[in-house]
């Protein structure tokens, strides 16, 4: 077992984590430091590290779809919707800062925008989104980034769980139309916690941006700010486990 970092130092906490590295990476651009923007930093770096997490657990989770195995990919996306909590929950802190300070030190982030995060457009395309638009607003920051291209190239979550219902020789109707408890409906319903732990996301979001900026204002990445940003939580990365309720149970069916 390996104790050593190699040049004869311990491997201590520190050492491992790669601490120095990582608490030197926050660096506030306000002049003089405004107190607030720590906070606004960390908020967003943590944000990406979440993000990387869930990057790689929609990796496994992707795998065994791929492989039809239904509980472990149960197990894999209860993680991820744990994970679709906290950066949700991470937001909150925001919550504490005032139209006004924000407005002292907004201006030192440039044309930075969260819409240019590589990493939730990779989760966006991973989970599922392909619609004309989500394409449209990639093109917008340049070329595609090779992390959403390859999430794009891969089948979306909704197809797998679809090759998943083929193997099973069963249909999604059928899944939500039987009084068993499958491992197929227990997935079903998992994926949809998913998609609705990523709306509420998208919903604390803009309701945190609509506190800050209000509802008016446009955003740094050159969007109608909240407004465009309310249109996003309509968004649907598994259409047919919504629709699947009424083609069941709905008012013409009884
Ligand atoms: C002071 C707090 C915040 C404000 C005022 C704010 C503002 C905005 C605005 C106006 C947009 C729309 C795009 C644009 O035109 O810029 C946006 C998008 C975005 N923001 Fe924030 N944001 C805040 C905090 C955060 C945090 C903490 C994260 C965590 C990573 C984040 C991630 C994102 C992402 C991923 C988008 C793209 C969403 C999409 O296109 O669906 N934001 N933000």
């Amino acid at each position: 077992m390996q104790t050593h970092a190699g040049d004869d130092a311990p491997i201590t906490y520190g050492t491992y984590l790669k601490l120095h590295e990582l608490l030197e990476l926050q660096v506030p651009r306000s002049h003089p430091v405004h107190p607030d923007e720590l906070l606004f930093i960390v908020v967003h770096q943590s944000s990406e590290l979440w993000f990387k997490v869930i990057l790689h657990e929609l990796d496994q989770l992707v795998a065994h779809m791929g492989h039809g195995d239904a509980l472990a990919a149960l197990n894999t996306l209860k993680r991820l919707n744990g994970l679709v909590t906290i950066v949700s929950q991470s937001l909150t802190a925001l919550d504490t800062l005032p139209p006004q300070r924000f407005a002292e030190f907004r201006g030192y982030l440039g044309s930075s925008s969260g819409s240019q995060s590589d990493q939730f457009r990779a989760i966006e395309a991973a989970s599922g989104l392909r619609e004309p638009h989500f394409i449209q607003v990639l093109q917008e920051h340049g070329p595609i980034p090779a992390l959403v291209q390859a999430a794009l190239d891969r089948p979306s979550l909704q197809a797998l769980f679809h090759a998943m219902l083929d193997q099973a020789g069963t249909t999604l109707e059928a899944v939500y139309r039987t009084k068993e408890t499958t491992p197929l409906f227990l997935l079903a319903e998992e994926l949809l916690e998913y998609e609705q732990g990523f709306a509420k996301w998208r919903f604390l979001h803009v309701q945190l941006v609509e506190r800050i900026i209000g509802p008016l204002t446009g955003g740094t990445g050159g969007t109608l700010g909240a407004k465009y940003l309310n249109r996003t939580v309509q968004q649907r990365f598994f259409p047919e486990l919504w629709a699947v309720r009424s083609q069941v149970y709905g008012p013409s069916k009884s």
